[in-house]
């Protein structure tokens, strides 16, 4: 047996993590923010020096997001109103705010292109997610059986680009958030200014442009691009609150559960 599986992708800021994470709490379930490993190997690879749009650091970056030991907390508050936090740990370090540098951001679906890097990825976040233990990989089960802290939790969440179309392929709920894209620049506008970031200081048009940038270049790639899986409920978000499509999402969970 394996635990209840929840797939949420969609594009940048079309509000996935906050609805994942509220969609794991009222579930009771484990929540793993996956974009969180491709921003770690993007700052792994600046950390050294590498710079990842240079075509010839391919191979380095992929080794790096091979031998990268990457690990998430999240916290689950007891106020039924926090959002859990989750804390990232990269080699042991808490990378946390580093990983959400704009430096970063501007990188990261470079690094995300890179086939070996997602090949890494996937086995890592796979091993979280216990997906196929009984048929295919072999080394999932390894590092499954190290390191999963999911396992004392009835089922997951994951969100992510691709979880539905190839991390977690046989999820039992398959969730493709949409959303206007100057509705998701205002929201990313917000957060933005809420966490005091400088990025706050963009006006919504260049914010809109970068998310825009960002989705073609997810949507485009050739290994696993972004892309609704066929199995997977389409969630219009633009004129959702948080709380509606949070609702939407655990009434169908507990409907399949
Ligand atoms: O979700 P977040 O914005 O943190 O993801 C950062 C980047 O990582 C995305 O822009 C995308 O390029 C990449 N990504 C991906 N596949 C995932 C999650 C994230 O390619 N499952």
């Amino acid at each position: 047996t394996r635990p209840f599986q929840v797939a949420i992708d969609g594009p940048s800021a079309s509000g996935k993590s906050t609805t994942a994470r509220l969609v794991a709490k009222r579930l009771g379930f484990d929540y793993i923010d996956t974009g969180a490993f491709y921003r770690c190997v993007t700052l792994s690879a600046l950390q050294k020096g590498v710079d990842p749009s240079d075509s010839k650091n391919i191979s380095r970056i992929a080794a790096l997001a091979s031998d990268a030991k990457i690990d998430l907390k999240t916290e689950f508050h007891a106020s039924a109103s926090t959002l859990p936090t989750t804390r990232v740990f990269l080699d042991s370090k808490d990378v946390s705010s580093d990983i959400r540098t704009s430096n970063v951001s501007k990188h990261v679906s470079v690094v995300a292109a890179i086939p070996a890097v997602r090949q890494s990825v996937v086995q890592k976040v796979r091993a979280l997610g216990a997906e196929d233990i009984d048929s295919s990989a072999k080394e999932s089960k390894q590092t499954a059986t190290t390191s999963a802290p999911s396992s004392s939790r009835a089922g997951l969440v994951m969100d992510g680009r691709d979880i539905g179309t190839s991390v977690l392929t046989h999820a039992d709920l398959k969730v493709f958030l949409v959303a206007d894209s100057h509705v998701r620049a205002v929201r990313r506008l917000e957060e933005l200014r809420k966490n005091g970031s400088q990025d706050a200081l963009l006006d919504v048009k260049q914010v809109q442009e970068d998310l825009e940038r960002r989705d073609e270049s997810d949507r485009t790639r050739a290994v696993s691009p972004l892309r609704k899986a066929d199995d997977a409920i389409e969630l219009d978000t633009s004129n959702l609150t948080i709380e509606e499509q949070v609702d939407v999402i655990v009434k169908e969970a507990l409907r399949r559960q």
